[in-house]
């Protein structure tokens, strides 16, 4: 699995992602998509629109505002209970989420060489004393086996001679080594070894003020997700689309958290964007569509090439499930920083229509024709992060080969995922008439894919240059395409696959029509027929 800093300075390099305000310093947690990333992203929106709104009967689309009226997250429950818990280290005051400090403790520099240092030394006390002297003091200066060593390393010389650290004794080694002074064992801090507070919840909503002047203005918040704007919106929908159950309503949409730690590149920032489905059903049909929509959420992300050993489901226990939810499954992906969520798909009951009617006096109702009844639907929720998605997809498609003694780094994404469909290379940027072919060609092409032409150095370069950003098809116009005083004009390019290296000489003629068929991965049939050639 390639390393995240591998991904994060590739997409600097060739203009996927960037620091947000790097100029400035960078802001922490906001990244920018470049002229390539904005591409890719968009890809993923378009094709999640594509296929679960587009391609489905049972489907219609929404874009509702980011700001919504402040009662709205009273009724939702967000403002209640829309919270992580934190916790801050007294010493250099920096911030973590309570629930994920051990992962960030057992991760930290401090810690990766105290690892080192206890898996080199027999005597584990002799190893702690060396580490606390040397490498403990630079990485972790506030930790209390760096403070007072004497204190801690009798203990451990009284009771763990011979001791050898393995990962299930983790608790205990933190324990032994972080305990404030009149011994009661704390947690130290990633950052510095400094003792932790007890954890508090901090609210995830981002507040904002409507209207020029802060006294008078309302408060509201930035949305933390998009699904309370198709909820509000359930009536509204029903009456213009005059949809029958089950149906759905979908939306792509950006949503605001102030996490605690984000991090994990756009893993988790505090702006973010969503793809989320709202999918009402009758009541006691719903367990049947949460697992219909499973199954085509996992298939979704298999279907635009995401490896089968990188991604899996994850039921969540009795005690993660918020409180109106019957059943919750994650789709999850292997990122470099291990498991995490890339999606969740919930039964939310009718517990959201419910809230709303209640709070706006509106009845969130639905007429069933059959029984001459009112009901208030059930909802099943497949909600996936476009930026997750698209890192996600990015990650996958990573790889590094050797290619004739050289390192070829390669994108192997999915055609209808890559940013650049179709690269044009003139092989003689100084010979008129391989120009204006090759022009003319990016002009045809470009009416149907995002084609590019590149004549700005040679073609082994301008190939590998096309690998690393995962444009699937290279074109190359050549003296042969438009002849010579020694051989007259052929009129064929060729046609170079980015996976195999293969490479098929087409007629100019049919060259749409076999990109076409590329697109939709026929590369071997293309390559076994040489009727294209013309
Ligand atoms: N309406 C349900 C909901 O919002 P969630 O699990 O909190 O559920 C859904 O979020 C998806 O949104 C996640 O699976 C993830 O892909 C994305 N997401 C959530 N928080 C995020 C963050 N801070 N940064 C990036 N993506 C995030």
């Amino acid at each position: 699995m390639v390393d995240m800093d591998k991904i994060v300075s590739l997409c600097k390099r060739r203009g996927f992602i960037f620091q947000s305000s790097e100029i400035y310093g960078g802001l922490g947690s906001a990244w920018d998509y470049g002229p390539l990333g904005v591409e890719l992203k968009n890809n993923v929106k378009r094709l999640w629109w594509r296929d679960n709104v587009y391609l489905r009967d049972d489907m219609v689309g929404l874009d509702s505002a980011i700001t919504m009226h402040p009662k709205v997250w009273e009724a939702s429950g967000h403002l209640a209970s829309f919270a992580d818990p934190f916790t801050g280290c007294t010493a250099c005051g920096r911030h973590y989420r309570a629930d994920h400090l051990a992962e960030a403790i057992w991760s930290s520099k401090w810690f990766e060489s105290l690892k080192r240092r206890l898996a080199n030394e027999d005597n584990a006390a002799l190893a702690l004393q060396k580490w606390a002297a040397g490498d403990g003091k630079k990485l972790a200066p506030n930790l209390a086996l760096v403070q007072r060593p004497e204190v801690i390393l009798s203990l451990w010389k009284d009771k763990r001679s011979g001791y050898r650290f393995m990962q299930s004794e983790f608790g205990e080694l933190l324990d032994g080594i972080a305990s404030a002074p009149d011994g009661t064992p704390h947690n130290p801090c990633p950052n510095c070894g400094g003792q932790m507070s007890e954890p508090q919840p901090a609210s995830l909503m981002l507040e904002t003020f409507l209207g020029p002047v802060q006294e008078t203005a309302t408060k509201t918040y930035l949305r933390p997700e998009t699904a309370q704007g198709i909820f509000v919106n359930f009536d509204n929908v029903l009456q213009a689309s005059r949809k029958k159950l089950p149906f759905g309503i979908a939306q792509i949409g950006k949503s605001f958290r102030n996490e605690i730690t984000p991090g994990n590149f756009t893993f988790r920032t505090r702006e973010f964007e969503q793809m989320e489905i709202e999918f009402f059903c009758m009541p006691g049909t719903d367990e049947e569509w949460h697992q219909r929509w499973v199954d085509e959420r996992f298939a979704w992300y298999e279907k635009y090439g995401i490896q089968k050993e990188n991604i899996r489901l994850r039921e969540h226990e009795k005690d993660e499930l918020a409180f109106y939810a019957k059943r919750c499954v994650d789709v999850e992906y292997l990122f470099p920083m291990g498991w995490s969520e890339l999606e969740g798909i919930a039964n939310r009951t009718d517990y959201d229509l419910k809230q709303h009617s209640h709070f706006s006096g509106r009845a969130l109702e639905y007429f069933d024709e059959d029984s001459k009844q009112k009901l208030i639907p059930y909802v099943i929720e497949p909600s996936a992060g476009a930026d997750r998605s698209t890192l996600s997809f990015l990650v996958d498609a990573y790889r590094e080969e050797e290619v004739r003694g050289e390192k070829r780094v390669v994108l192997n994404f999915h055609p209808e995922l890559a940013p650049v469909k179709i690269a044009v290379l003139p092989l003689l940027k100084k010979n008129e008439r391989i120009v204006e072919t090759a022009r003319k060609l990016t002009a045809e092409l470009r009416k149907r894919w995002y084609t590019v032409y590149d004549d700005t150095a040679s073609i082994g370069r301008l190939y590998r240059r096309q690998d690393e950003v995962g444009t699937p098809f290279c074109v190359t116009v050549d003296v042969q395409t438009v002849g010579d005083e020694k051989a007259p004009a052929d009129e064929k390019v060729t046609i170079r696959d980015r996976n195999t290296m293969q490479q098929v000489r087409v007629a100019l003629s049919s060259v749409e029509i076999v990109i076409a068929k590329l697109m939709d991965g026929h590369w071997d049939e293309i390559y076994r027929d040489s009727d294209w050639a013309g």
